[in-house]
């Protein structure tokens, strides 16, 4: 298993771009499985759950291929139903394909997903939205069976405003009879994005990005083609970095009203950031951050996927501080490794008290999830001394070589 090796200290300078995104691209796959034409992504970056989203569709039985960044999908040879735990246990979006399954197959069989251990995720929004379309689902020895000879539209509320249950429905949706509309949908841009992709491919949808979806039913899709929008969660992971190393780095190809949020919230914590129309932000941080408070909320608040990296801001930042985690009930797996490195971090159900220290120091940790690994390497290069981190496969799962990037703009981190 890799592994990345810190050595703490330095000043960043230069210049990261930012990746297409993960969660966009994680969802604008399966939805290539409603298409009978030829299905063709822009920016798609190389990362291990998009890796295992490509090997899903590939079992169902689409032709996939990924040249550099360009993904091409063929839709039409669907021969198999059924995705087997031995690939649905390796990414949460798999059981983004069940939607688009039942909508063109009249059937589809998922094993329940897999994805990183944040909380019990519950698929219950997306299983009551889908039999209000119509679908019966059965769910017995890990997988979860959906069939409909003709899903139906229809009026859904979902009682949290999920992105999965929002793109899984908008995805069953756009090939049922009739109308449908999603109330309390999520406000994402990756919902937007879906949206965007699903109407070039030929669907009726409006709405998303505001929490009502209108959805006009079609006989069929074709093909699209498409450029995956930019990372929003890795351009704030890359601009908290910057902050928490106290360094002067341009951030690239950034979707500046994609990351208001944590832009603000950055401000408030006394970074120095310019934002520049040609969709770049440069952080110069020189003095010390001080502690504020922070909330993860759906978009537009302050996202969830944040809420790790910035822990580790404010382990660094004079005062004390609050983080709320009120979107998954099990997220701060992280607090622990961050001790490890001299964090002061209290955590009381599902807030967690920061008291800013004075530096962190080097230590061996273990990455539990994608943003948590994110967390430690900024804390392990703002720390004093050398931080090995374990579990890097799990940093892998949304970060593209980010040694490799890191390195570039004067990170001393290699992978082992
Ligand atoms: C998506 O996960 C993202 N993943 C997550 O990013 C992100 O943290 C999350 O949205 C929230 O923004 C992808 O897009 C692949 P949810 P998803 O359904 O769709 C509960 C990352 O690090 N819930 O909005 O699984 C659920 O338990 C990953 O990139 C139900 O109760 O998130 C959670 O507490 C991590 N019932 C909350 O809603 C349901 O049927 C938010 O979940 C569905 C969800």
């Amino acid at each position: 298993m890799s592994r990345y090796v810190i050595r703490g200290g330095n000043r960043l300078e230069g210049t990261i771009r930012v990746n297409g995104s993960k969660n966009a691209v994680l969802a604008l796959l399966p939805a290539c499985l409603l298409s009978e034409g030829t299905c063709v992504l822009h920016d798609v970056p190389k990362l291990s759950d998009v890796y295992w989203m490509l090997q899903v569709l590939k079992h169902l039985g689409a032709d996939v291929d990924m040249r550099g960044s360009v993904v091409t999908v063929e839709g039409k040879g669907i021969t198999q139903n059924e995705v087997p735990n031995s690939l649905a246990c390796r990414i949460r979006a798999s059981n983004l394909v069940l939607g688009p399954m039942i909508a063109r197959c009249g059937w589809g069989k998922v094993a329940y997903p897999g994805g990183c251990s944040i909380g019990s995720r519950p698929m219950d929004e997306h299983l009551r939205g889908l039999k209000q379309l119509g679908a019966s689902l059965t769910e017995k020895h890990g997988f979860i069976e959906g069939s409909a000879k003709q899903l139906t539209g229809n009026e859904i509320y979902l009682d949290f405003p999920s992105v999965g249950a929002t793109e899984n429905l908008m995805m069953a949706a756009v090939l049922a009879q009739g109308n449908t509309l999603i109330h309390n949908a999520a406000r994402e841009p990756e919902v937007v994005e879906l949206q965007n992709f699903l109407c070039a491919m030929g669907a009726k949808i409006k709405g998303a990005g505001t929490s009502g979806i209108a959805v006009e039913g079609v006989r069929s899709l074709g093909g699209a083609e498409h450029r995956v929008i930019p990372d929003r969660i890795e351009a704030g992971t890359f601009l908290t970095i910057a902050a928490a190393t106290r360094s002067d780095v341009v951030v690239s190809n950034v979707i500046l009203e994609h990351v208001e949020a944590v832009v603000a919230k950055l401000r408030e914590f006394g970074t120095k950031l310019n934002i520049y129309e040609n969709n770049e932000i440069r952080v110069r941080q020189t003095k010390r951050l001080r502690g504020v408070d922070c909330k993860t909320m759906p978009y537009p608040g302050f996202p969830t996927d944040m809420q790790a990296p910035f822990m580790t801001l404010m382990s660094l930042a004079d005062g004390v501080g609050v983080m709320s985690e009120t979107v998954f009930e099990n997220r701060f797996k992280h607090v622990d490794e961050l001790a490890r490195m001299g964090a002061n971090i209290r955590v009381e159900g599902r807030a967690a008290v920061v008291k800013g220290v004075k530096s962190l120091s080097g230590a061996c940790v273990m990455a539990s999830d994608l943003r948590a690994g994110a967390a430690l390497v900024a804390a392990g290069l703002a720390a004093e001394g050398i931080t090995e981190i374990d579990g890097v496969h799990y940093i892998d799962r949304g970060y593209e070589a980010l040694d490799h990037r890191l390195r570039e703009i004067g990170g001393d981190i290699v992978r082992i």
